[in-house]
């Protein structure tokens, strides 16, 4: 059986998935294709094999010929389409944000809990990394005792000039966020974020990096070095601080290099590197899903959860202080996993 899959959103991360759904796994092919930008939509196809270019992604939704839907747009288009989705009955993974607001997510949750079945999965690809899936087993299994910490750092080595303060809490540690909450099984309760010195390599009136702290629900805290111009690399760190041990994400490189003096190894020069094999598995395991009639990976709730957790995040930022993190009281249907 193969999944014929419709792309809404062909931009950088939209043709990386075309070429994933392509070139890379099984049981899948992009069916249809379509962005704001006619051009780029056409330019997309033309390296695929008989994929049809819609003029709306509400045409590309409702294509008979389209089994499942990849939301890729900008972040403030994702709710209409996920919601077109539901309607249509098909599945839809959404690239991070599940929609930018806490209404829109709400509206994603009321109509898929309507629905009455799973339908939405959401882009946090780091379930999917080996080092992360590998730090909770050893959580999980309790084998270093009960956690009490954990250490984040997310480096990105640059940034464009559009990029904001904000925007290190919506794009860059919503990452850390919805790990915290995946790595810990429970909810985010408050979030302070800290503004140390900020870099000469920052824009002025950008405060840049941040410290963002995560109280858990049972009281585990994590905190997250976020910053958009590190300039060397682009680094993720973790580190849970258990009872009876730590574990830790090793360096992703895998040779280590010894010459006189020294031994290195590479570091990620971008998130493209460092993910691309958790993007494989994520997408992998969402069209096996898919296949077998059902979805799986992060779902609406994670997405609500995370936005309402950045939303928090920028009052905290502007208000210096710590701010209680309030979430509606989850639907059953989020109960299990998918
Ligand atoms: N999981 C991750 O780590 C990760 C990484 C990068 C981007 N993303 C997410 O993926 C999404 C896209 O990011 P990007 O970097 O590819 O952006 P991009 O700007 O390169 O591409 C977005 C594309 O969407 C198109 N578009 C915008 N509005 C549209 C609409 N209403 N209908 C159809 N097409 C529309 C644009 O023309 C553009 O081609 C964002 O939500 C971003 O947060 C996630």
């Amino acid at each position: 059986v193969t999944v014929n899959v419709g792309v809404i959103g062909t931009g950088m991360i939209g043709q990386d998935h075309v070429r994933r759904l392509t070139h890379v796994l099984s049981g899948a092919r992009v069916a249809a294709v379509t962005d704001m930008d006619a051009d780029r939509a056409r330019a997309v196809a033309d390296g695929v094999p008989g994929v049809r270019v819609h003029d709306s992604g509400q045409d590309l939704i409702t294509d008979p010929e389209v089994d499942a839907v990849v939301v890729t747009s900008w972040g403030p288009t994702h709710e209409e389409y996920v919601l077109a989705g539901i309607a249509a009955g098909k599945q839809v993974f959404c690239e991070k944000p599940l929609a930018t607001t806490r209404q829109a997510c709400d509206r994603i949750l009321d109509a898929e809990t309507a629905a009455g079945r799973r339908l939405v999965s959401v882009g946090f690809m780091r379930r999917y990394d080996e080092q992360y899936r590998a730090m909770k087993e050893i959580v999980t299994s309790g084998q270093i005792g009960p956690p009490l910490l954990m250490h984040a750092a997310h480096r990105n080595p640059a940034v464009p000039d559009s990029f904001t303060s904000e925007m290190i809490i919506n794009d860059s540690a919503v990452h850390d966020i919805d790990v915290a909450r995946w790595m810990f099984d429970q909810e985010i309760a408050a979030i302070r974020v800290l503004t140390p010195r900020t870099s000469s390599k920052a824009r002025p009136g950008f405060h840049d990096p941040l410290l963002v702290l995560l109280e858990m629900a049972d009281g585990v805290l994590v905190d997250v070095e976020a910053s958009a111009n590190a300039g060397f690399a682009y680094d993720i760190r973790g580190e849970v601080v258990c009872e009876d041990g730590t574990v830790e994400l090793s360096e992703s490189a895998g040779v280590v290099v010894k010459r006189v003096g020294t031994h290195s190894g590479r570091v990620p020069a971008n998130w493209q590197e460092r993910f691309a094999r958790a993007f494989d598995a994520e997408f992998q395991a969402w069209i096996d899903a898919v296949t077998a009639g059902g979805t799986t990976g992060p779902s609406a709730w994670d997405g609500y959860a995370a936005t309402v957790v950045c939303d928090t995040g920028l009052a905290a930022l502007r208000s210096g202080n710590r701010e209680p993190v309030v979430l509606r009281e989850r639907p059953a249907l989020y109960d299990k996993e998918a």
